[in-house]
């Protein structure tokens, strides 16, 4: 069977058991195929944009022996699902942008939808525009893969109260951090990558002063959280 890598096996991880689960962006098909093989569902639906990465999909299906169990679709976003035929979807591996687009499109995600999204970019616009549009983030975890760390969200469509501050954007918002022992050294990368934006924007001709205050408010924010962890909140639950 597949051996999933982190960032994939966090997103399979909040798969419930047995629901009605699709992959949207499916490319080589990798997570629906590693949840039908564990028996966490009979079935998926796997979509994607283009033709060949379905092909992929259905390659890595066939190789299991699971095509039968796959209702492949060719479509952009959620346009060629019908709405509530589905209760689990993930979007992972996709940029912020995109996953607002698909989710934009596609209101009734709102209501009896988990959510599993794995944004590559954009991700404190994400959040903003989750909760700013009926989304709740309901949990948030972060996975290091070799150099990289990437953010797997837990969302579903209720009310989200979450105040953003400059630091809670960049972070999550604290009361939904799951427990990840990578979280100091997730939070240790953000900020010496702060401090270097700081330092890059003090050093410009005319520094963009509203920039600035933004992440140094961020830098002492994070400074705080790493000192406190999530005792020191700076938004709402
Ligand atoms: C980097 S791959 C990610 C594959 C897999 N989900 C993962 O996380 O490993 C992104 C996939 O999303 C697909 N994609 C991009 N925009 C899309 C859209 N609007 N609707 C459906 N699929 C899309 C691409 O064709 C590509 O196969």
């Amino acid at each position: 069977m597949i051996t999933l890598t982190p960032r994939l096996q966090a997103v399979a991880d909040y798969v419930p058991s047995q629901c009605r689960f699709a992959d949207v962006g499916t490319d080589h098909a990798y997570l629906p195929v590693w949840l039908i093989g564990h028996g966490v569902i009979d079935s998926a639906v796997a979509s994607d944009l283009r033709q060949g990465p379905l092909d992929h999909a259905r390659a890595t299906a066939g190789l299991y022996g699971f095509e039968d169990r796959f209702d492949f679709r060719l479509s952009d976003g959620l346009a060629a699902y019908v709405p509530h035929e589905i209760d689990c979807i993930a979007i992972a591996g996709m940029g912020g942008e995109a996953i607002r687009s698909i989710l934009s499109a596609a209101p009734w995600t709102m209501e009896h939808t988990r959510l599993i999204l794995q944004p590559q970019t954009n991700i404190p616009e994400l959040r903003q525009w989750l909760t700013e549009s009926g989304y709740r983030i309901e949990e948030e975890r972060i996975i290091r893969e070799e150099n990289r760390w990437y953010t797997v969200l837990l969302v579903s469509g209720a009310a989200d109260d979450t105040r953003w501050t400059p630091g809670t954007r960049l972070t999550g918002n604290p009361l939904r951090w799951a427990e990840d022992s990578d979280r100091p050294a997730y939070l240790q990368f953000l900020l010496e990558r702060l401090e270097k934006q700081i330092r890059g924007l003090k050093q410009a001709s005319e520094p963009n002063t509203q920039r600035l205050t933004a992440l140094t408010q961020a830098k002492e924010e994070l400074t705080l959280m790493l000192k406190n962890g999530k005792e020191d909140l700076s938004c709402q639950r």
